[in-house]
């Protein structure tokens, strides 16, 4: 039998993002309309809700989306947020990732976030106690007003791409 936690594990797959995290976020922009990675939260996070049996990825997505996809296979989520958002069909997007810079799927598409919100604490998921070894992102595509302070209070903002062509100018 494994003695993997549940943060090395497919089983990453359904754990939820605690409440102390979304809620403040949702808040902060007037509630998500879009979850297409859903079913194990204890709590709606956004109006309408996508679970493995609508298969959220090929569903169509719209609006203020919250994406906090399966661990197991980020890639294709992260990228369809991104092509959702710059068609025009969501209007804004609030996604969770781990902290991996050296990930292809970062280069390519979690690092077109208008903002990445390093947070400062790692116990952010609801997992019977249990506390990630990693850290966790925030990329915030088409931010209010109201969200940046409350991202600050979370962690460490940055600005990926303001940064990159100030540098090439
Ligand atoms: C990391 S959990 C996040 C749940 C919730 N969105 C949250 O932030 O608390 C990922 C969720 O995606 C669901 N899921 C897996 N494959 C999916 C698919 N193809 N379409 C929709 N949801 C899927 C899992 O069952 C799980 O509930």
């Amino acid at each position: 039998m494994s003695e993997n936690q549940w943060w090395q594990t497919e089983e990453n797959d359904s754990v939820a993002t605690s409440p102390e995290l979304w809620r403040p976020i949702a808040d902060a922009i007037g509630g998500f309309d879009l979850d297409p990675a859903a079913g194990c939260e204890p709590t709606p996070i956004a109006d309408e809700r996508y679970t493995e049996a609508d298969d959220g990825l090929t569903s169509r997505w719209f609006g203020k989306v919250w994406l906090n996809p399966p661990f197991s296979d980020k890639t294709p989520w992260y990228k369809r947020l991104v092509n959702q958002y710059n068609n025009g069909d969501v209007d804004r997007a609030v996604a969770l990732a781990t902290v991996d810079p050296s990930a292809a799927w970062f280069h390519d598409w979690f690092s077109t976030a208008d903002v990445i919100c390093f947070h400062q604490e790692r116990n952010l998921y609801l997992a019977n106690g249990s506390s990630p070894t990693f850290s966790t992102q925030i990329g915030v595509w088409n931010p209010t007003d109201d969200l940046i302070p409350v991202l600050e209070r979370m962690g460490t903002l940055v600005k990926p791409h303001t940064t990159i062509k100030q540098t090439k100018l």
